[in-house]
């Protein structure tokens, strides 16, 4: 686990405009920026490229978000999570990210995410949940395509929200929705 240092208590907003996309190769090596990765992060394009993606890793972000996020793109399917990274100057900035694996002739040939503001909800229950998995306190939750969930996996349970602050907090479906009713709607049991 890379550890970048230091580290401020300055966060920087994204505006609601902002798209901020980067490639990788198969080994998470970064091959393509945009110029939004550029304004927000600090790293230079020549900096970035060619680098692998955790330059710009928060160490508040929790092992178990990017174990997810991985085995998710092995097995050849999008994730969707709440992601702290870090600028270049020590700044940090929260996204919504979406990372996928991209496909040449049937084959994965990389990956790609694009990240958007997140609301402050979204924030705040991130913030809380992962506090918990950096500090050991994580009990009986874990990180299930990006959002954090109670249990063991299994459809209704992967459904099943966590109940933080704010309510249930599910990073692709928005806060305040119980995934639960869902999971039960498509005939699963309880
Ligand atoms: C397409 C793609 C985008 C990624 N974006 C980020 C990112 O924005 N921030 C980040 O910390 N890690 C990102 N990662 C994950 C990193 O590759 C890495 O797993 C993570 O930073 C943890 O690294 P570490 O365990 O070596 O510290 C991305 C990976 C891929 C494939």
């Amino acid at each position: 686990m890379r550890n970048n240092l230091p580290v401020t208590n300055v966060e920087v907003q994204l505006d609601e405009h902002t798209l901020i996309v980067s490639k990788t190769d198969l080994k998470g090596q970064i091959t393509y920026i945009n110029k939004d990765f550029i304004d927000i992060s600090g790293f230079t394009e020549l900096e970035l490229i060619g680098q692998p993606h955790n330059l710009v890793r928060h160490p508040d972000m929790p092992v178990e978000a990017f174990a997810d996020m991985w085995h998710d793109l092995k097995d050849g399917r999008p994730w969707t999570g709440l992601v702290k990274n870090r600028c270049k100057n020590g700044d940090y900035y929260w996204v919504l990210a979406t990372a996928t694996p991209m496909r040449e002739n049937g084959q994965v040939v990389g990956y790609m995410s694009v990240r958007r503001k997140p609301t402050r909800q979204q924030v705040d229950a991130a913030e809380s949940a992962y506090r918990l998995f950096r500090e050991r306190k994580a009990g009986g939750l874990r990180i299930l395509h990006g959002a954090v969930v109670k249990g063991e996996m299994g459809f209704w349970q992967s459904c099943t929200q966590v109940k933080t602050d704010g309510g249930f907090w599910c990073p692709s479906r928005g806060l305040g929705i119980d995934c639960r009713s869902w999971a039960l709607g498509y005939g699963a049991n309880e």
